[in-house]
C-alpha cells in the first residue's frame, strides 16, 4: 500500500525542521533543556500504527488519524523544568491536546508530558496553507532514560508469562527514577535558597 512518497517525506522534514527552529526560539533562553530531538515517523511505523487501529496504510488515513507523524522530544533536567517549558509553549501555541503522564503515569511506569499542536505544512516554496499535528514530548533526563531502556527491552517482544516479571521490574525502576527526580528537585531548591542567602 502506498504511503508517503519521497517528495511528501521531504515536505514533512521541511515542516519539522522549520517548526523546531521556531519552537526553540519561542521557548526562549532557558538553561532547562538538556537535549532535544525530532523525527518524522517512518512509513513502516505509520503502516503498523494504522493497522493496529484497523485502518489501511494510506496517506489520507495517516493524515486524518495520526497525530505524531512529526514528533519533537525535549529533555530537561528537573520536573519543574517540564512544566516551565510546557507553560512557555502554551503561551505561544494553541494546544490541541495535552496528556500529563507525570501526574498520571501509564500503568507500566511511563512518564512524560505530551502536547499536540498544529503547525503549517512547509513545502520548499513556503507554507501550502495546510496544517499538520506535531506531538511534543517533554520529560526529564531520568524519564527519558527509562523510556529509552524500556523501549530497548520490550520493543517488538512477544508477550509471555516471563515478561510479567520484566514488566514488574521495569515499573520498579520507573518508581525509583521518579523518586530520584523528586530528590534532585528538592536538592536544587536547597541550593537556590542558599544562593539567595
Ligand atoms: P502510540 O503513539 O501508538 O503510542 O499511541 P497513543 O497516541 O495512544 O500513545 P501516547 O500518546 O500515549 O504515546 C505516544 C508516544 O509516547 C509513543 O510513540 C512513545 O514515543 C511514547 N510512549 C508512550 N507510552 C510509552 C511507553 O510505555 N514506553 C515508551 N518507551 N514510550 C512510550
Ligand atoms: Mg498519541
Amino acid at each position: 500500500m502506498a504511503l508517503f512518497n519521497k517528495q511528501q517525506i521531504s515536505v514533512l522534514h521541511n515542516t519539522r525542521r522549520i517548526f523546531v527552529k521556531k519552537l526553540l526560539k519561542d521557548i526562549g533562553e532557558t538553561g532547562a533543556i538538556e537535549h532535544y530531538c525530532s523525527r518524522v515517523k517512518e512509513n513502516d511505523s505509520i503502516a503498523n500504527k494504522l493497522w493496529s487501529k484497523q485502518l489501511n496504510a494510506t496517506v489520507d488515513n495517516a493524515l486524518n488519524h495520526l497525530t505524531d507523524l512529526i514528533g519533537v522530544r525535549i529533555v530537561v533536567h528537573f520536573i519543574g523544568d517540564v512544566y516551565d517549558i510546557a507553560s512557555r509553549i502554551r503561551n505561544c501555541y494553541e494546544i490541541q491536546e495535552e496528556i500529563d503522564y507525570i501526574t498520571n503515569p501509564k500503568d507500566n511506569g511511563y512518564r512524560s508530558l505530551h502536547m499536540i499542536v498544529h503547525v503549517p505544512v512547509m513545502t520548499s516554496n513556503g507554507p501550502n496553507g495546510q496544517m499538520i499535528p506535531v506531538e511534543i514530548q517533554i520529560r526529564t533526563v531520568a524519564m527519558d532514560c527509562w523510556a529509552s531502556l524500556e523501549h530497548q527491552i520490550l520493543y517488538k517482544k512477544e508477550e509471555t508469562p516471563q515478561m510479567d516479571l520484566a514488566k514488574k521490574e521495569l515499573l520498579h525502576c520507573a518508581e525509583t527514577l521518579f523518586a530520584t527526580d523528586m530528590q534532585m528537585e528538592a536538592i536544587q531548591n536547597i541550593i537556590h535558597k542558599v544562593e539567595k542567602g
